[in-house]
């Protein structure tokens, strides 16, 4: 039986995918909001009959148990073997992995001598020159390392020969590439070379910038392998851990920003990479230090990648469920982290601003905010407060965080933050938070909560969005066209229904409720900000868009009602009809944001 089998064999989807994602029972499956895209309704499903997964929104696609840890965990399919056969206790072949991992090290050890000798040869002189320009001293390039690889593609590989390497450690390492013509040349060619060092100390690969920023990209890096993967590794983490046990921890994203930092005494800097940080390297931080600083781009800042991931990170962190992280055995975390955001001023980066004026650097990293005040901010100003569902969308996510503060008198002050932001009293937003509040509990159903949420403010308040779509059209007769496709079903609440209905039959004499009348003379009669036409177009065509999204979010929740009852052969029927409201849902956000 081969290993893959093996696998199959002992470990169920369920079981697996449940370590991930809040799976809910659904029918003879399971399902719950898809880990790998944003959404509002569970379309990700799984399927034990089969030993299958598959997501019905955005993403469609699907598989078994090892194409879920390769999206989920990022892994590539050796490392998902390795993972499971570890997990269930398969016998890997190991000694060679070691031996293999040694010869890595080796090669990279080699390679680094080598670059480093042609930098600091006349070859390297313009490579020097540029590094001088940027403020990098000769000492610095020693410290760190630096080299610079020949453009002719075969001096490393040549070089790594005499020494008795083969041909195949060298792949294994990365650092010899098939070219088109079938030959094996150097990886990097004509780029200033950065080592890229483990928490150990050993050299795991190379990061190399080019001399010419027309050239992409601008930096290569040694691509995943045996001992190198980006998001285990932060840059500088060897040199930098005594002080950071010392000072706490800032993370910038470059590699130059790191050096220039280490330069200039600030010896506690490490790097991302340029990645969203990940949970690995927080709780590579987390083992050493509580305070880390994280030093952001502000154009970085604000993007959802970037909110997600420290959200993520903050919260496990908190739940303290870093030992169970497959690959973090080795550290041990004492207490929470504390982590802050520095913005960095626009358009600068650390480097440049440390080698301007390093008082400004120290400047920036005393501003920082507390990673929960940063989130906030980011995002309260993302979303709309102005309707029930604008607030679920923030309120979720802000209780989530909130729910899992460890002290009740912080948990507290938070607390009433989010109650302030939201303008919703404390008493109201504990009734719709039931769940929320004790973090042993938090394998619970997300999706049910946020409904209830977004339930509570229902019931707090009127419909904005629906009320200003309906003044825009009943004091604008001339509008009409903009929102020709308008229909009753796009208003959720009775009373708008009925006005809409009243204004679209122009007549107000059948027998309505003096309700619906009253509630019609007061869309009438409301007052809107000054608008020319022009303006006031825009504002019914937007807002029509939006209640055309609200209107296909609820068919999707149906949809997903439904699936509930089908069997697996069912809903592979039904894939078409599921795929065409993906389809228009997105249309419609191509329409969004295109207006
Ligand atoms: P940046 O694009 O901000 O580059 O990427 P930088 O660090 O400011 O580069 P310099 O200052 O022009 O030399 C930040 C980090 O993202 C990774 C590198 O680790 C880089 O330091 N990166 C960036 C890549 O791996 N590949 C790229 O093509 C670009
Ligand atoms: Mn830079």
């Amino acid at each position: 039986m081969s290993v893959i089998e093996d696998i199959k064999g002992r470990v169920d989807i369920v079981d697996l995918v449940s370590e991930y994602v809040a799976l809910e029972k659904s029918g003879a499956n399971f399902r719950s909001k898809c880990p790998f895209h944003n959404e509002r309704t569970p379309s990700f499903f799984v399927f034990p009959s089969r030993q299958s997964w598959r997501c019905f929104g955005a993403c469609a696609t699907g598989g078994d148990l090892f194409s879920f840890l390769m999206k989920h965990e990022n892994f590539d399919f050796p490392q998902v073997l390795t993972f499971l056969s570890k997990k269930v206790g398969i016998e890997m072949p190991s000694k060679k992995n070691k031996q293999n991992n040694e010869d890595v090290f080796k090669i990279n050890e080699e390679s680094i001598r080598f670059y480093s000798k042609v930098l600091m040869s006349d070859r390297g002189k313009d490579s020097r020159n540029y590094l001088l320009n940027r403020g990098i001293s000769t000492d610095t390039m020693s410290d760190f390392c630096l080299g610079l690889s020949l453009s002719d593609g075969m001096s490393l590989k040549t070089y790594l020969q005499s020494l008795g390497f083969k041909e195949e450690q060298m792949i294994l390492a990365g650092m010899v590439t098939q070219s088109k013509d079938g030959a094996l040349k150097d990886l990097f060619r004509n780029r200033v070379m950065v080592p890229i060092l483990d928490q150990d100390g050993r050299a795991v690969g190379f990061g190399g910038r080019v001399l010419d920023d027309f050239v992409k990209p601008k930096y290569m890096n040694t691509r995943r392998g045996l001992v190198f993967d980006k998001g285990k590794i932060l840059f500088g983490f060897h040199v930098a851990k005594d002080h950071i046990k010392e000072k706490g921890a800032v993370i910038v994203e470059g590699y130059m920003d790191a050096i220039v930092a280490h330069q200039a005494g600030f010896r506690n800097v490490v790097a991302s990479m340029g990645t969203a940080l990940t949970v690995h390297q927080v709780s590579l931080l987390n083992s050493i230090t509580t305070d880390v600083i994280l030093a952001l781009d502000p154009d970085e800042a604000g993007q959802e990648a970037t909110l997600r991931s420290l959200e993520s990170s903050w919260r496990i962190l908190q739940r303290n469920t870093v030992n169970q992280l497959p690959t973090s055995t080795t550290y041990r975390r004492s207490t929470a982290p504390n982590i802050r955001v520095a913005s960095l001023p626009h358009g600068k980066d650390p480097d440049k601003i440390i080698i301007e004026n390093p008082n400004a650097w120290e400047n920036i990293l005393s501003n920082s905010v507390p990673v929960l005040e940063f989130l906030f901010t980011a995002l309260s100003s993302k979303l709309d407060l102005t309707t029930a569902h604008g607030k679920a969308e923030v309120a979720a996510p802000l209780l989530r965080l909130v729910s899992s503060i460890p002290e009740p008198f912080e948990q507290d002050r938070q607390f009433r933050r989010v109650s302030e932001l939201l303008e919703v009293s404390e008493d109201t937003l504990k009734a719709s938070m039931e769940g929320y509040k004790r973090p042993a509990e938090r394998r619970v159903n997300y999706r049910r909560k946020e409904m209830v949420i977004e339930a509570t403010f229902d019931r707090l308040e009127r419909d904005p969005l629906e009320e200003y779509c309906l003044v825009l059209l009943i004091q604008n007769p001339k509008l009409d066209h903009v929102a020709s496709s308008l229909r009753s079903e796009h208003f959720q609440r009775m009373e708008n229904r009925e006005a809409y209905g009243i204004w679209v039959n122009n007549s107000n004499d059948t027998a309505l409720s003096g309700e619906t009348n009253d509630h019609f003379a007061y869309l009438m009669a409301k007052v809107l900000p000054i608008m020319n036409m022009k303006e006031k177009e825009q504002a019914l065509g937007d807002s029509f868009l939006r209640l055309e999204e609200r209107r296909l979010r609820r068919i999707k929740e149906e949809e997903a009602l439904r699936l509930d009852s089908m069997t697996y052969d069912q809903i592979i029927e039904h894939e078409n009809e599921i795929l065409k409201v993906n389809g228009e849902i997105e249309t419609l956000f191509r329409a969004r944001s295109n207006s």
